[in-house]
């Protein structure tokens, strides 16, 4: 099975390119350029302690439906791909599932708790399609609905903003039975949904997150099999990410119709694409990964059409039709990020082109970086990452409004008498924050940070193995427990500072 990063990796193999021009950017200094950053660089780090946060930042954490709410086939709710996926043996970590995981439906007031005891004023969190809509069309679930309307009121009476992730993986599996993803017609649901949405909800939702992850989920889900619905296809990964870009226009233009003063936005995964070395295929090769990594579901939301470096894309074989550029085209409110490491291209050598033949047609290979220090789950902390990606989206998309949807962190995390002592996450965190103010203060337009994750949660094809939370969760009794990064960012967010103030276990 594929770790994430090795996604990441062989999802530039999977995009095909001519050689671009290498346009002035973050992705061109190259690698071995850079200097190690992670907790000991000064320019990662040590930044002047404490730095100020505009006033009315929005603190947050985020969560998705699926891996914290549990309540899989309660109260009306229907399928889901994810709930079908994992409860086919052999597709999760150690046969887990997200059945029960944190419980959330059921003990969504606790969750509500941690928000309040960290100060925070922002809270993403995903709605599960099938809980409100069961069937992916047709009828609601009046009780779905609800469920989601009492915690809206919830966080609005403890002056906690909901910002609400309409898609976070958890297709109705009605829908993937006609096809999902390579179903054109997806879409057109998809949007039916968020006008609903749109419509039961607006009245105090404001922000919206129309699509988690686009090329996150269209790669596992569709090209490399180890996500719902499993299938392991070139062909249908292409077409799957054709009826996504359209589904984010058609999203965006319905929840405006409902709600024209609402704030629309996606969250993209993203990682700092940086060449190997100098050399001119090396930066040619960082530019081709950058489009396919970062552009292919931004450049068609923003400026209607695929970017550039991606002209070689099989449009028959995508299902593009003419007029879809129009139908793509979604002007976002804000750009959403999710970022956790950066990635380091290098051009594949002749040589292992032949061997390899999606490198005719995909010529970028990209590896995680290798020099900072390493999470859990074998990610590389690499702060400066987030400030370099920040600023590109900053300079290539005219300054648009971002919001940090998620960063974080796995660690093995042990609680004991004395709580849970998790110095790696108050430091990945500070870091991260502090790059990010970086990309501030030379002018990038940022509302907000979103911790991934509010709590130990259900980590999709890993189950439970990895533990990214501010909060500690005892999987047998459901306790939570603050970590002590949790009551680390709980000063950060009500002194509107990042310092490094001295936190005891
Ligand atoms: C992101 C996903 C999120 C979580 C984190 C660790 O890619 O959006 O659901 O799994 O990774």
């Amino acid at each position: 099975m594929l770790s994430r990063r090795q996604f990441l990796w062989s999802a530039a193999r999977a995009a095909a390119v001519t050689a671009v021009p290498v346009a002035f950017s973050a992705c061109t200094k190259s690698h071995s350029e850079t200097r190690p950053a992670g907790l000991s660089d000064p320019q990662g780090a040590n930044l002047r302690d404490p730095v100020s946060f505009p006033k009315g930042f929005f603190w947050g954490a985020s969560t998705a439906a699926y891996q914290i709410e549990g309540a899989w086939n309660e109260a009306g709710k229907g399928e889901s791909i994810w709930d079908r996926f994992a409860h086919t043996p052999g597709k999760i970590l150690n046969g887990d599932t997200g059945d029960v995981a944190c419980d959330s439906y059921h003990r969504w007031k606790d969750d509500l708790s941690l928000l309040r005891a960290m100060n925070l004023n922002s809270y993403r969190f995903s709605i599960a399609w099938p809980r409100v809509q069961p069937a992916g069309a047709g009828a609601m679930n009046p009780s779905g609905v609800d469920f989601y309307s009492r915690v809206v009121d919830a966080l609005l009476e403890a002056r906690i903003r909901p910002l609400v992730t309409l898609y976070h993986w958890d297709l109705p599996q009605a829908l993937d039975d006609h096809g999902g993803w390579l179903d054109r017609d997806t879409a057109q649901r998809f949007a039916d949904y968020a006008g609903a949405m749109a419509k039961l909800l607006g009245d105090r939702v404001h922000d919206w997150v129309l699509i988690n992850e686009p090329g996150a989920f269209t790669y596992r889900g569709y090209l490399d099999g180890t996500h719902a619905p499993g299938r392991a296809s070139l062909v249908d990964f292409l077409k799957a990410t054709h009826t996504v870009n359209l589904a984010q226009g058609a999203g965006f233009r319905a929840l405006k119709t409902e709600r024209p003063s609402a704030r629309v936005g996606t969250a993209f995964n993203m990682s700092l694409c940086e060449p190997a070395t100098d050399s001119p295929e090396d930066r040619a090769a960082a530019e081709r990964a950058h489009a396919i990594t970062n552009l292919w579901f931004l450049e068609t939301a923003l400026n209607g059409r695929y970017p550039e470096a991606l002209v070689f894309l099989p449009e028959r074989i995508m299902g593009i039709m003419s007029g879809d550029d129009e139908k793509m085209r979604a002007p976002l409110d804000f750009v959403g990020i999710n970022l956790y490491y950066r990635t380091i291209v290098s051009a594949p050598a002749v040589s292992e082109r032949l061997v390899h033949t999606q490198d005719w047609i995909f010529p970028a290979n990209l590896q995680g970086g290798q020099q900072g220090p390493k999470t859990a789950f074998g990610w590389e902390v690499w702060p400066q990452a987030l400030h370099d990606m920040v600023m590109r989206i900053t300079r290539d998309y005219r300054r648009p409004v971002i919001e940090i949807t998620e960063s974080g962190c796995s660690y093995k995390d042990r609680s004991d008498a004395n709580g849970v002592a998790d110095d790696f996450r108050l430091n990945y965190h500070h870091d991260y924050l502090a790059a990010l103010s970086r990309a501030m203060a030379s002018g990038a337009n940022v509302r907000g940070y979103h911790a991934w994750s509010l709590l130990d949660n259900f980590e999709w094809a890993a189950g439970y193995s990895q533990r990214f939370g501010l909060a500690y969760v005892d999987f047998q009794t459901q306790k939570r427990t603050l970590k002590k990064s949790g009551r680390w960012y709980a000063q950060v967010a009500e002194s509107n500072r990042l310092s490094r103030q001295p936190i005891s276990a």
